[in-house]
């Protein structure tokens, strides 16, 4: 397995692979990589030839610096999932090597990044997509995996895919989750064991506002099953929980002519569990648990 360092070398390998006719599947990742990140992996594996990680903590994509400095780094033990994983490739870039003096330009999004966790983190979603779009660069995948689990960041990535004619497949892949649900996460390894048992109650909350849906209730009460759930939990505190369009992620006030079927509303949630803060959402009218 390759080991890059900096976008020259990177990119310098992924065009002799292109050039040899493989196709190049990519996962960004931040590191800290869990079973979520591995069924990325094993999800690009499967639609292409050779498969780079990237690991970087993204300075740009915080908006608070404790968040930034506790971000767990267990580079060593990354760099061992990723060869025991089958990747091609790992690219491990430092903050300098992307954001050299003199780094200047910022890639913006549209509504979709005005929605939901935009205003909740100023300047995040624009740091995602100029570091995605830094790490496409040098690259050059076919395809790029990322996860259901940050849903808005995989609509405004795909969005900015196709506007701006990258050329790449960006496949969304489906929540993995602990055997009690809570949704997979670099940040989990933060809770506190109390924080970790109460946490339940965020995929718990979601499950009873699929209930409530699926039995015809109002956006109200749908929002209102969810919000009983995670205020009944003393070690949570709920920062938002909203209905809406799984296309263009506006909010739903109505679900009257919402027709209940998978892949047209979904549900989302942030909650605060001490100074860890999680996220989840879910399908309001799926199928199967993705
Ligand atoms: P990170 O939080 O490390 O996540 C990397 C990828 O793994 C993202 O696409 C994320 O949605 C996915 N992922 C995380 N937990 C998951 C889970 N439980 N199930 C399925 N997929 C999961 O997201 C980022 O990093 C960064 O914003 C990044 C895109 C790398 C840009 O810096």
């Amino acid at each position: 397995m390759h080991i890059f360092s900096t976008p020259a070398e990177m990119r310098a390998w992924s065009d002799a692979r292109r050039a040899t006719g493989r196709r190049i599947g990519f996962v960004p990742t931040m590191g800290a990589l869990h079973t979520g990140h591995l069924a990325l992996i094993a999800d690009a594996a499967d639609r292409t030839d050779d498969v780079v990680v990237s690991i970087f903590v993204n300075p740009l994509q915080f908006n608070e610096v404790g968040d930034f400095n506790g971000y767990p780094r267990p580079i060593d033990d990354d760099v061992a999932a990723c060869e025991q994983a089958g990747v091609a490739a790992v690219f491990a870039p430092t903050a300098a090597a992307m954001y050299p003096t003199g780094f200047q330009t910022r890639v913006v999004p549209g509504p979709l990044g005005a929605v939901m966790e935009g205003p909740k983190r100023p300047g995040h979603f624009e740091g995602v997509l100029t570091v995605v779009v830094k790490l496409f660069g040098a690259v050059r995948p076919h395809v790029a995996v990322f996860g259901q689990k940050d849903y808005q960041q995989l609509r405004i990535i795909t969005q900015m895919a196709a506007d701006l004619e990258f050329g790449i497949d960006v496949v969304g892949h489906p929540i993995v989750r602990d055997p009690d649900g809570l949704a997979q996460s670099s940040r989990n390894v933060r809770l506190t064991d109390a924080e970790r048992a109460a946490a339940v109650a965020v995929p718990r909350s979601l499950d009873a506002a699929i209930a409530a849906a699926g039995a015809g209730d109002a956006v109200a009460d749908v929002i209102g099953a969810a919000t009983s759930v995670i205020d009944a939990e003393d070690a949570a505190l709920l920062e938002y929980v909203t209905v809406f369009d799984a296309i263009t992620l506006i909010e739903f006030d109505d679900l009257a002519d919402v027709p209940p079927m998978p892949g047209i509303a979904r549900i989302a949630t942030a909650v605060w569990f001490g100074d860890v803060r999680l996220i989840d959402n879910r399908d309001l009218f799926e199928l199967s648990d993705a």
